[in-house]
């Protein structure tokens, strides 16, 4: 079961502390500092919560990091290539902590908690001070405390204690769009993926909290909620309550007020016929449903360990394009899996075509150390990889592109977002989340209205407010 620790009773003390040593160094002043964050939205509500400790520590907040006293980045381990921007952007801050000697330079996140990384991070970069696995986020105020006081290096990482740390401060990024953890952690190994070894052991938050949390955004005018976790279809296990995630969403669905629910991620192999019943009967949630399936192929989904088969996925995504009217459904595709053959690449172009996505992330496939994928046999180049990669997208473009277009015409209710690049262009979403360009007024940002749908493109729509 997992256990819970109520964060305000051991770190009040190390926030005083923190604030009190910046309030002299920074003489007066507030101190800054930089958080950047990569990966998925479960690394960006962690920099919440980050920033959340900070702004009780008395800090304020740059988006450049010349000026800071606390350069934080928040690093992603799901493919190299994320990776590799981490290595080369915290490269890049060794000049400017040569002009500014008393900044403190940190890394936290999912690549911190492989050994070999922070291993490689200890003896390429001895500029940067203070090392943070996700296990330790809700220590953060004792050891940025214990950077500070003692100028030495801090390396701490790999400690999977098992528990949902509570009553974390946050500082939301979005006034009108809230991140929402329901639980932590991933159990599912799939053979690919690293996520297991740096997120630790699945565990959830308990209904109450999680209910209090949405009362509170919508309260404070939330229009927006995604709900997070890795695989939120099996929320619930290992909590002393008897709950599921369709009952999840129902409760909070009954909460009154103007807002989407949305959640992310769905697996495949725990997605229920009560899960679509529940999306189709609701009041708030989207219309939308990503539903990852990686690989077309029944023979790379079992070396994938995903547990289902192209025919039980197609035969929950053909349920639920039956129950919810206008439904919109985006997935996640890795191409260039170890062995896969044209025969099994061709498999997932075929089912691309025949569930009709609106849209579609696709990776290749990148090696991830200490992954049983990592073990296989991997005889495709890599200008094969990029090839079929390029394939893919090429079809997917055009199936977006008619999707767009069979909308034209008709009234969709959308989220005024922010505005975009183009003068007096408001960028607008759909609840099956399809980005809207529409001509209208600032003022709309932040709140729902209709548009007409009167041109597409191959992944955008354009409209104008009825
Ligand atoms: N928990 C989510 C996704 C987490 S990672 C789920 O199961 O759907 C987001 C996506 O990154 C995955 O869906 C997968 O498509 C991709 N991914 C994960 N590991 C990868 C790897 N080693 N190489 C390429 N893509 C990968
Ligand atoms: Fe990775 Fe699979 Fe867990 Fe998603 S469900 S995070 S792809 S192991
Ligand atoms: Fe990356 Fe960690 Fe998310 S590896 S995708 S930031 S859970």
């Amino acid at each position: 079961m997992s256990e819970i620790n109520t964060f305000a009773t051991q770190q009040n003390e190390y926030i005083e502390l923190v604030a009190q040593i910046m309030q002299i160094r920074a003489m007066g002043e507030k101190p800054l500092a930089y958080v950047r964050t990569y990966g998925c939205q479960q690394n960006v509500a962690d920099s919440e919560n980050i920033k959340g400790m900070l702004a009780l520590m008395g800090y304020s907040f740059t988006d450049t990091p010349e000026n800071a006293d606390f350069i934080l980045f928040n690093t992603c381990a799901v493919r190299e290539h994320a990776e590799d921007r981490v290595f080369g952007n915290v490269g890049a801050i060794k000049s400017i902590k040569k002009k500014h000697p008393s900044a403190l330079v940190a890394l936290c996140g999912c690549m911190m908690e492989q050994k070999h990384i922070a291993q490689r991070i200890y003896e390429s970069f001895p500029f940067v001070g203070l090392v943070f696995g996700t296990h330790c986020l809700h220590e953060f105020p004792r050891l940025l405390y214990q950077s500070l006081l003692s100028g030495k290096r801090q390396f701490v990482t790999g400690n999977d204690d098992l528990l949902v740390h509570e009553g974390l401060p946050k500082r939301r990024d979005g006034a009108f769009k809230g991140w929402l953890p329901i639980m932590y952690g991933c159990d599912n190994f799939c053979s690919y993926c690293i996520v297991p070894y740096v997120r630790g052991r699945e565990r959830s938050r308990s209904s109450a909290a999680i209910l209090k949390e949405a009362h509170e955004l919508i309260e404070n005018g939330c229009k927006d909620i995604t709900l997070l976790g890795q695989n939120v279809n099996s929320y619930g296990k290992g909590l002393d309550e008897n709950i599921s995630f369709s009952e999840l969403l129902r409760r909070i669905d009954a909460i009154d007020g103007d807002y989407t629910l949305r959640f992310m991620t769905s697996h495949p192999k725990d997605c229920t016929r009560e899960l679509i019943d529940t999306i189709a009967s609701s009041r708030h949630i989207s219309k939308h449903l990503h539903l990852p399936f990686q690989s077309g192929s029944n023979r790379i989904l079992k070396l994938m360990n995903r547990r289902y088969t192209r025919e039980k996925y197609l035969e929950i995504v053909n349920y639920a394009k039956e129950k919810i009217d206008g439904l919109s459904l985006t997935s996640d595709i890795i191409v260039g899996f170890p062995g896969e053959t044209e025969e099994d690449f061709s498999q997932t172009l075929s089912l691309i075509e025949e569930v009709g996505f609106t849209s579609l992330f696709t990776f290749i496939y990148s090696k991830r150390v200490g992954t049983p994928a990592a073990e296989m046999l991997d005889p495709i180049s890599d200008e094969e990889k990029s090839e079929r990669f390029q394939r893919l997208l090429k079809v997917q473009e055009k199936i977006a592109a008619e999707r767009c277009a069979s909308m034209v015409g008709t009234r969709q209710r959308v989220l005024f977002e922010e505005r975009a690049k183009k003068e007096g262009i408001i960028n607008a979403r759909t609840s099956g989340n399809i980005v809207v360009e529409v001509e209208a007024d600032e003022g709309l940002i932040g709140s729902f209205g209709t548009v007409e749908i009167t041109a597409s493109g191959n992944w955008v729509l354009r409209g104008r407010p009825v």
